[in-house]
């Protein structure tokens, strides 16, 4: 059974989230094997900054989609997106610094138990906002000459 993996619990509902999501816990996990095999500084390295690049990508790509839909939880969600990328960055140059040998397990259960608490509790939040925002959107479901409003 994979360290990190992505299953139908986790799905919000919106395919361009979930699909983020799993290239996220894939990730996540692809940095566990990487650990668990004894793999070079610079494999994981390598793995740490493609996760890290990855993080940054995601919590944008919510972000944008906050700001189009005038989320009213933006500040708050955004405030743990910043924690984390600040912690990711943290875990990165810690090991860069030090020229670690590994990541020490609490961090991998740590970035794994971030996520997969974000995304049932905050991403689904929005998640849920995100699809009645979508409906309202739909011409057929605005009244008779409301206009084009967007
Ligand atoms: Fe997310
Ligand atoms: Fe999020």
């Amino acid at each position: 059974m994979p360290f990190a993996e992505w299953t139908k619990e986790f799905s919000v509902g919106v395919e361009e989230i979930d699909d983020d999501h799993k290239r996220l816990l894939a990730l996540v996990n692809d940095l566990h094997d990487a650990v668990e095999a004894g793999a070079a500084w610079n494999v994981l390295d390598n793995v740490l900054d493609g996760l890290t690049l990855y993080v940054t990508y995601h919590f944008a790509h919510e972000e944008t989609l906050f700001t189009r839909t005038d989320y009213p939880g933006y500040e708050r969600h955004r405030r743990q997106h910043q924690a984390l990328t600040i912690t990711v960055h943290e875990i990165q140059q810690d090991f860069q610094d030090h020229a670690l040998e590994t990541l020490p397990h609490q961090v991998l259960e740590f970035l794994k138990n971030w996520l997969y608490e974000h995304i049932l509790g905050s991403d689904r939040a929005f998640a849920v906002y995100y699809k009645s925002w979508l409906a309202r959107q739909r011409p057929e479901a605005s009244p008779a000459g409301a206009g084009a409003s967007q």
